[in-house]
C-alpha cells in the first residue's frame, strides 16, 4: 500500500472515531491486507462502502493490474468514497457503481476473485446468490459482522458452511468476526 493511501486512513479513522461511522476499522483492515497480498486476487468487488474506507484497504492491496468494483446503495456516500479512493490515488484501480447490490450484481461482466461483503445484514444471502455465478473457482468471499449480527445471517452462514460450496471459517474480532469463504466451484 502507497504511503498515500495509508496517510489517508489514517485522516479517516480520526473522522471515523469522532462520527461514530461504521467502517470495518483498523484491526479487521490489518487482516484483510494481508489476506490480499497473500492470495493476490486481480479482480475484486465490495458491496457496502460507505465512504471508501474498506475500499481503500481493498484496492490499496491488490497486486499490479488489480481492478476492485464498489457498490454503494446511498448516492451522496458513493461520491465520497470516490472521492476518498481518488485522494487516495486508487481512482484508476477502482470504480464505485451507485444502487442496490442485488440488482447491480447480476449486470456486472467480471468474474471475481475477492469479495468484501459489508452492507445490510438481512440481505447477506440475496448479495451471495446473485454473486455466486460471478465467482472464480477459489475465489475468496469475506463477510462482515458476522458474530455481532449471527442471528440476521442464519441463511448466508448455513450457505457457506454447509452447501459443500465453499470451505468456510470465523475470523473472530472480540464480540465480532469476520465470516471467510473459499468458494470450490
Ligand atoms: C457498514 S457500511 C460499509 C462500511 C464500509 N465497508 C467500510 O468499512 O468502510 C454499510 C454500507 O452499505 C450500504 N448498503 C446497504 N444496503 C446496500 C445494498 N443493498 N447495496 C449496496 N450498498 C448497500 C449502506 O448505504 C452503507 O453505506
Amino acid at each position: 500500500m502507497t504511503k498515500r493511501a495509508r496517510s489517508m486512513l489514517r485522516q479517516m479513522d480520526r473522522i471515523t472515531r469522532s462520527w461514530f461511522l461504521p467502517t470495518i476499522g483498523r484491526e479487521k483492515a490489518t487482516f484483510i491486507g494481508r489476506l490480499i497480498d497473500k492470495r493476490r486476487p486481480k479482480r475484486a468487488v465490495e458491496i457496502g462502502s460507505l465512504i471508501g474506507y474498506s475500499a481503500i484497504v481493498v484496492a490499496g492491496h491488490l497486486p499490479p493490474g488489480g481492478r476492485l468494483t464498489c457498490i454503494e446503495l446511498n448516492p451522496y456516500m458513493a461520491m465520497i468514497a470516490e472521492e476518498n479512493l481518488a485522494a487516495a490515488g486508487l481512482a484508476t484501480r477502482t470504480r464505485v457503481i451507485t444502487g442496490d447490490a442485488r440488482r447491480v450484481l447480476p449486470f456486472l461482466g467480471s468474474r471475481f476473485d475477492f469479495a468484501l461483503i459489508d452492507a445490510t445484514k438481512e440481505e447477506y444471502f440475496e448479495y451471495l446468490r446473485a454473486l455466486e455465478p460471478r465467482l472464480a473457482k477459489g475465489a475468496l468471499v469475506v463477510a462482515d459482522n458476522t458474530r455481532l449480527y449471527r442471528s440476521r445471517l442464519k441463511d448466508y452462514l448455513a450457505h457457506v458452511r454447509r452447501s459443500g460450496r465453499y470451505e468456510s471459517r470465523e475470523q473472530g474480532f472480540g464480540k465480532d468476526a469476520m465470516e471467510v469463504s473459499r468458494f470450490l466451484g
